[in-house]
């Protein structure tokens, strides 16, 4: 059994400042650093870091290889990223003194994927493998569709959440990892509770997996709900504790764990991940942590 990470691959410009630039205002920020980052890299990270063999789908322009490197260094298999024409991805975000964020992107790269470049990467995988999206990307309808029609399993991270992504035939995702946010735009519901009702009633085929930030995650099932409470620390950047959840949890449940197992190492891995600065730079090694 195989995963294939299709995600984006962004530069994050990362700018501390003690509270978010508000509209018409300029600001002087206290620090800037460039980080590799991008929901998929971070993913594909994530879950190489906790153990798993995984495959990346990706765009880069020539100014983003050092992502590319930075994955085969990770011991990402990488022969699925091409190099494009115009610039690689990136992102700019603000982190508060509270360690919160907030991220302005520009797609370059990640927004020029084919029909052709994405049939040629999935005919590399069969029936019973894994394929894991987020939001980052083009296609992604042509994706979900052509890996339901392989046969493949499909994980998905609706991040960041838009209209586009509300209109695609969501009943062939076999897991969901969300946020709150998420959740609410999915199901215009506000309380988790709710919000999971809504999602396994309209795709009860699905799983859910709702990450609530410090409050912790519930799993749903159908009828069953599995809550997990979140870890307590002081936390520095939340940047990538979506991803390193997704990342652990998916490589967890892989190699066989149970959900709770696999929730309760998600957690832990997330909650190290918030304590230091950065995407995948934050993400820890599976050693690291303690449960
Ligand atoms: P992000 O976009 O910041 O990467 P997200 O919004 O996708 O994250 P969250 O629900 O905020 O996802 O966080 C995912 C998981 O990370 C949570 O379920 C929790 O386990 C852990 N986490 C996030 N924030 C905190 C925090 N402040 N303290 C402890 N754990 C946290
Ligand atoms: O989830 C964090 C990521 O979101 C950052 O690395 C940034 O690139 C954006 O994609």
């Amino acid at each position: 059994m195989k995963i294939i990470n299709i995600g984006s691959l962004n530069i994050d410009y990362v700018y501390q400042v003690d509270d978010f630039v508000a509209g018409g205002e300029t600001k002087l920020s206290e620090a800037m650093k460039i980080f590799s980052g991008g929901k998929g890299l971070n993913q594909s990270i994530a879950l190489r870091r906790a153990g798993a063999e995984v495959y990346h789908g990706g765009l880069i322009g020539s100014d983003g290889a050092f992502l590319k490197e930075l994955l085969q260094q990770e011991g990402v298999n990488t022969d699925f990223i091409s190099t494009v024409e115009g610039s690689t991805g990136h992102a700019i975000i603000q982190v508060n003194n509270h360690g919160e964020n907030c991220i302005l992107l520009f797609g370059g790269a990640n927004q020029l994927f084919t029909t052709e470049g994405i049939d040629t990467i999935l005919a590399s995988f069969n029936k019973g493998d894994y394929v894991l999206l987020q939001n980052e990307i083009n296609h992604m309808d042509y994706i979900i569709n052509k890996a339901y029609d392989l046969g493949l399993k499909i994980i998905l991270n609706p991040s960041p959440i838009n209209d586009k992504l509300k209109s695609y035939l969501l009943y062939k995702v076999s897991t969901f990892i969300l946020n709150e946010v998420e959740g609410s735009a999915l199901t215009d519901r506000e309380e988790p509770e709710s919000i999971l009702n809504e999602l396994t009633s309209k795709y009860p085929n699905s799983e859910f997996v709702l990450t609530l930030g410090s409050k912790g995650v519930i799993y749903a099932h159908q009828e069953e709900r599995i809550a997990v409470p979140a870890q307590k620390v002081t936390p520095v950047d939340t940047t990538a504790a979506g991803d390193t959840f997704t990342g652990y949890y998916l490589s967890a449940i892989l190699m066989g764990k149970t959900v709770k197992e696999a929730l309760e190492l998600a957690t832990a891995a997330a909650a190290l991940s918030v304590t230091r600065p950065g995407a995948a730079p934050s993400i820890p090694v599976l050693s690291e942590i303690l449960i």
